[in-house]
């Protein structure tokens, strides 16, 4: 996974071009940021709220077609800048470096999953309840695995009841759903859901209904004794660049055509139309929904329908491929977690009648985890 780079040598002078002040740091690299983008992002404490950090400056102040500025010169590491009205700004050297937009400071600062196979298998992200628990390095390594393979596995968790929604209260608040807080993944009577079955479970995401389906799913292991029943996760980002190098065409329309979800029972009816995968800005993945029992008779444009079809088949043979998908015995006090939004999770059917299954898990939003990994990171 990428860091920013660290600033290897101070900037040495500004000067202007056109609409854009260019900083020169000595090792030869250039900057460019717009006077009025600069303007927006003062760090005076009129400007910017000195206890929040958010902004106060009103962009429409501005008249974005004047010349803003009146004097800039770099000094001790900063940047001054004298506005044309006056008011005077000053900028870090640190915080322009982190914030510059340029195409290469932008790529510098993309995060990059590792994709992974089945081979995971020979060097699985785990770890020890007990570094989870108790301090924040502990916690930091996990989010980071979590992060980087879209699943870890926390090793040594007591087989408590609830023990699930103490970890995943390390990170932050629960995320509910109408399957509840926490939810037991045992063989019951009149199941409303597959997972409650003792049927085997293709790979798929939860919740793909839900406008923001949940991010981190926490499965924890209280009980295994029965014949059968392995754990499978495949890594859909994975699956879904296989698809574009195979068939451009077929990854294409995945990412651009919206397919009807829906989950319903006697007190529910829950449904939302999304693309089976998202990118995000840099065309990286940042979504997969993929769950066939949850997908509602398809009510899309109807020359679109076979295509989808052909695309959709595609990625499922991918996903099925045994290469692809990691098995995964789960041992009393093993924990899986996994980004429900890239990580596709299955089971083998199992025998109830040759011992108990019980898992039970619990969400958090992907916003939380990214979060704590970040405030952790700051203070580590
Ligand atoms: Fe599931």
């Amino acid at each position: 996974m990428s860091e920013s780079a660290t600033i290897s040598d101070g900037m040495i002078s500004v000067e202007r071009e056109g609409d854009l002040c260019v900083l020169n740091w000595t090792d030869g690299r250039k900057e460019g940021f717009h006077s009025l983008w600069l303007r927006d992002n003062c760090q005076c404490a009129d400007c910017l709220h000195p206890q929040t950090r958010e902004r106060l400056f009103d962009l429409m102040t501005l008249d974005p077609n004047s010349d803003l500025i009146d004097h800039l010169e770099t000094q001790n590491g900063s940047l001054f800048v004298t506005w044309s009205d006056g008011h005077q700004s000053q900028f870090s050297e640190r915080w322009l470096h982190e914030h510059a937009y340029g195409e290469d400071a932008r790529q510098a600062r993309r995060e990059k999953p590792t994709l992974w196979t089945s081979e995971v298998k020979n060097s699985l992200p785990e770890i020890n309840y007990e570094k989870v628990m108790s301090g924040d390095e502990g916690l930091l390594s996990f989010l980071d695995m979590l992060c980087d393979y879209g699943f870890a596995l926390i090793r040594q968790t007591p087989t408590r009841d609830l023990e699930v929604t103490r970890v995943a209260s390390r990170i932050s608040f629960l995320r509910e759903t109408n399957f509840g807080r926490e939810f037991d993944v045992i063989s019951k009577p009149n199941p409303n859901n597959v997972a409650y079955t003792a049927l085997e479970l293709q790979s798929h995401s939860d919740l793909p209904n839900w406008e923001v389906p949940p991010g981190t799913q926490f499965l924890h292991c209280l009980e295994f004794d029965a014949e059968g029943g392995e754990s499978t996760l495949v890594d859909g980002f994975a699956a879904a660049r296989q698809l574009q190098s195979m068939s451009p065409e077929d990854f294409d329309l995945l990412c651009q055509l919206r397919i009807p979800f829906r989950f319903h029972d006697s007190d529910w009816d829950i449904r939302r139309s999304a693309t089976t995968l998202a990118l995000d800005s840099f065309e990286e993945l940042e979504e997969i929904r993929f769950h066939s029992a949850l997908t509602a008779p398809l009510d899309i444009p109807s020359d679109q329908v076979l295509p989808f079809y052909r695309a959709y088949r595609a990625l499922t043979e991918i996903i099925r491929k045994p290469e692809n998908i990691l098995k995964l015995k789960l041992r009393p006090g093993d924990l899986l977690v996994f980004n429900n939004r890239r990580a596709l999770h299955g089971r083998a059917a199992f025998d109830p009648n040759t011992g108990p299954r019980h898992l039970q898990g619990c969400y958090v939003d992907n916003d939380d985890v990214m979060s704590k990994r970040r405030v952790l990171r700051r203070r580590l």
